[in-house]
């Protein structure tokens, strides 16, 4: 698994900026004020850092962006990183500041100096999430990154404040491993060994089998994976970090590790990235992890459905119909509409086992969602305004785009079926947000429930401020807020 970058905070040390080797960054803002440690590699560099902090190219830079000095006199350095970031900024804009640090690749140490002490534990998580490289398949000889060190007035201070947003970090990390993974290595079987290892770590992990999801009647789950050898799975963590016996909230993943689309098969251009379809399940995952990493006094259950979506003999057929654990019967007209059959099961074990405070599922659910949000925004479908709020809220706070979708009857009656309670899809014009409906069919009336739909920002084609091209584990942040805020507050 990638972990992140080593991070040190340490005491000012101003004898120690000259004889630095590597890269060193200030941080300053807008208006120019120094601090002490700027003040010094002022001196150092003969006015460099100031002409720099004066020029037009400074006064351009958006908050968080940099200027580079290569091989800055007076400095061991090879480069000076003259980062614009203000006296209080948001949160957003002090882990920007990271991400361009993150950003640069390669084995030099990093000294970073400057900044207003209460954003710094920021900057470093900025750092950590950008600096992330998904190399398990490189067979080149990994060269070590270098370390980052941060100088601060209050190392203390700051390390206990930055050590929550080390357990985002590796938690977003565990997200964006296992979304880049092919679908040849993370099989159902090795995807729960992944989540079983979380024991290690004080998370209670649990798996069923098929002969279990018979027994309980997953009919809708158990018929999209017979087609694929992989054995169909769910796998339960609980985290009881919150009142001992107090209901937990529960959060819901798609997890098919590979959707060709069954016998509605897919076209092959593209296909590919169906190994992302496990892109929910993931980030539950991730959230169990962060949550588990940093004792999070909440009680959470994450729950996901491992399976894989193949054409074979003994595949599910269009027009089949299956009846799901709730008790109701489903047609599948199309079988590359499997996310929904899958949660369909998966949402209603996890209310009637749990009887949660609340739910939220993640889905790589449908296509329809790019087209209506483009990869910018999550689609959020909601029974609830005052869950779909609180989320809202920390996904903006977190800098992860989401957007309120509508529901509504008219949409749910595309569903309706000549032979059985229900069809799995209804007509390709808002089909997101049938989508959206199929699933409410199996949430209780009264339970607060959240479905993200994930299609379109799980998975990127190019680089973020916060992560490189490729997984970028949306979500992890914005629920883990979610949790200390409505659980932990
Ligand atoms: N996994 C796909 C949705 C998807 C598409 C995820 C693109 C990521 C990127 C899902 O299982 C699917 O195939 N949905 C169909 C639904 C349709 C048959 C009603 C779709 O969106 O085309
Ligand atoms: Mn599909
Ligand atoms: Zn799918």
């Amino acid at each position: 698994m990638t972990t992140p970058a080593t991070i040190h905070f340490r005491e000012i040390d101003l004898d120690a900026v000259a004889p630095f080797m590597g890269r060193v960054a200030v941080l300053v803002p807008a208006n120019g004020a120094l601090s002490p440690t700027a003040r010094r590699v002022d001196r150092l560099t003969r006015g460099a850092l100031a002409r720099a902090v004066a020029s037009d190219a400074f006064a351009a830079l958006k908050p968080g962006d940099a200027l580079d000095l290569a091989f800055p006199v007076g400095l061991k350095a090879d480069t000076l990183h003259v980062v614009r970031l203000e006296a209080k900024p948001s949160v957003a804009e002090a882990r920007r500041a990271g991400g361009t640090l993150g950003r640069v690749k390669g084995t030099a140490a990093l000294l970073v100096l400057g900044g207003a002490q209460r954003q710094i534990a920021d900057v470093s998580l900025g750092l950590a999430l950008r600096d992330y490289a998904f190399t398990a398949h490189k067979t080149a000889v990994e060269k070590p990154r270098g370390e980052v060190t941060f100088m601060v007035s209050a190392p203390e201070a700051v390390a206990a404040s930055a050590g929550p947003m080390a357990a985002i970090a590796e938690g977003v990390f565990f997200t964006r491993d296992l979304v880049n993974e092919p679908a040849n290595i993370l099989t159902t079987d090795d995807f729960a060994a992944r989540l079983a290892a979380m024991q290690e770590l004080g998370l209670d992990v649990e798996i069923l089998e098929e002969g279990d999801l018979k027994a309980l009647g997953m009919g809708a789950l158990l018929g999209v994976g017979q087609g694929s050898d992989a054995p169909t799975k769910v796998v339960v963590m609980q985290w009881h970090g919150g009142t001992p016996g107090a209901a937990p909230f529960a959060l819901v993943g798609k997890g098919v590790t590979f959707d060709t689309g069954g016998i509605s098969i897919k076209p092959a251009g593209g296909m590919e990235d169906m190994t992302m379809d496990m892109g929910g399940a993931a980030t539950v995952a991730g959230v169990m992890r962060t949550l588990t990493m940093r004792k999070a006094k909440a009680n959470v259950v994450g729950l996901v459905g491992l399976v894989e979506n193949m054409p074979s003999g003994s595949a599910q057929r269009p027009g089949d119909v299956v009846k799901s654990m709730k008790g109701d019967t489903i047609e599948v007209i199309n079988t590359d509409a499997e996310g929904r059959l899958l949660l369909a099961d998966v949402l209603w074990y996890a209310q009637t086992r749990f009887n949660p405070t609340g739910v939220i599922n993640l889905a790589t659910l449908t296509g329809a969602i790019i087209v209506a949000l483009g990869h910018e925004n999550t689609g959020v479908f909601s029974n609830n305004d005052a869950l779909c709020n609180a989320f809202l809220k920390a996904a903006a706070t977190e800098g992860e785009g989401a957007w309120r979708m509508p529901m509504g009857d008219a949409y749910d009656a595309k569903l309706k079926s000549r032979i059985a309670d229900m069809m799995n899809v209804g007509g390709r014009d808002g089909g997101a947000i049938i989508a959206a409906q199929f699933l409410q069919r199996f949430i209780k009336p009264d339970m607060p429930w959240c479905h993200l739909d994930i299609a379109g920002t799980a998975l990127l084609k190019s680089d973020t401020d916060l992560a490189p091209k490729g997984a970028t584990g949306w979500g992890v942040r914005a629920l883990d807020r979610l949790i200390r805020d409505i659980c932990e507050g």
